[in-house]
């Protein structure tokens, strides 16, 4: 069983995903508690059509996710257009702060997913709050943008997107670095099909993408929740998931004390092993400058007034 803390779209979407993909049953937690009955009434009402015999159980009481393997915690602001993730990041801090609490008295065993914006701030965040160990505690953001990147060469190609094999590390945010040297069509780099100018298109619009949809709609929804999705079905099945999440580095890269997006294999355990790849020189640069511009968030967020006792006075590390 796995919970969501969360049930606007995008956590109310993931639950739905999660259920149909027959990955495990549900608890979706919110604090709005009709509004969260209503959403798994609903999902509940769509599976005899698509015939999955998951549970889902909609709830804003915070007990319920007892016993659950791995928590998603989505609830938070999302950014409207013309902002950027950063400008969810007093908002968001306080939320995921007070989840992660709840998490760690009803739910102390558990992979602990951290979807909020800015997510790599915040799965620091919970991180540092929960105590737990560092595999335990990791967030989506990379993936995502792998995905997109994934997207844009193959329609660039005009090939299946089922072939093209990516990666993106660094924050989850503008200064996100598309490993091109890494971007394969079925093992063939992608450098040997396409122009420079092609690929600097790619990266641009791999980095816009969510702004982009945001623009046009308001949020993103259909990507990420597939996503969630993903990643819990890794974690819930041991499939040792070779992706980009946003983990806690202890000198991985040469940087420590923060979370960024880096490979892992992700599987029973949460993040199984850090993989460290040889990077070019252009995405070392690009990659220093994502952990200064996060580093520089964290420093303001510790040093904020709003957010008080950064991390809780009461938080333990789990050895
Ligand atoms: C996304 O990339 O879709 C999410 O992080 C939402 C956003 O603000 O872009």
């Amino acid at each position: 069983m796995i919970s969501i803390i969360g049930a606007g779209k995008v956590g109310s979407a993931s639950a739905f995903n999660i259920l149909r993909f027959r990955v495990s049953d549900v608890v979706l937690i919110d604090i709005n508690k009709d509004v969260v009955k209503g959403e798994a009434l609903d999902m509940m009402q769509a599976a005899p059509a698509i015939e999955f015999d998951g549970k889902v159980k909609g709830t804003n009481d915070f007990s319920e996710m007892e016993g659950s393997e791995v928590v998603v915690i989505v609830a938070g602001a999302g950014r409207k257009p013309g902002m950027t993730r950063f400008d969810l990041i007093n908002a968001n801090s306080k939320i995921v702060k007070s989840i992660v609490k709840e998490v760690v008295r009803y739910a102390p065993e558990c992979k602990l997913m951290v979807v909020t914006n800015p997510v790599d701030i915040m799965t620091y965040v919970a991180y540092k709050e929960s105590g737990f160990k560092r595999n335990r505690v990791f967030g989506m953001g990379n993936i995502l943008d792998t995905m997109r990147f994934r997207s844009y060469i193959a329609t660039e190609l005009n090939v299946s997107r089922e072939d093209i094999r990516a990666l993106v590390i660094g924050e989850h945010g503008d200064s996100m670095v598309p490993l091109v040297d890494y971007a394969t069509v079925s093992g063939i780099p992608i450098k040997d099909l396409l122009e420079k100018k092609q690929i600097e298109k790619i990266v641009s619009l791999t980095r816009t993408s969510g702004a982009d949809v945001i623009r046009l709609k308001g949020a993103t929804t259909y990507a990420p929740t597939v996503v969630i999705a993903i990643m819990v079905d890794a974690v819930l099945r041991g499939r040792n998931r070779v992706m980009s999440v946003s983990t806690f580095l202890q000198g991985e890269y040469g940087f420590s004390d923060i979370s960024i997006g880096v490979p892992v294999i992700l599987g029973k355990n949460g993040v199984e092993r850090i993989l460290e790849l040889k990077l070019s020189p252009e995405a070392k640069k690009q990659l220093k400058k994502s952990v200064s511009i996060i580093k520089d968030m964290i420093n303001k967020l510790e040093n904020n007034p709003l957010i008080e006792e950064f991390p809780s006075k009461d938080c333990m590390r789990e050895e």
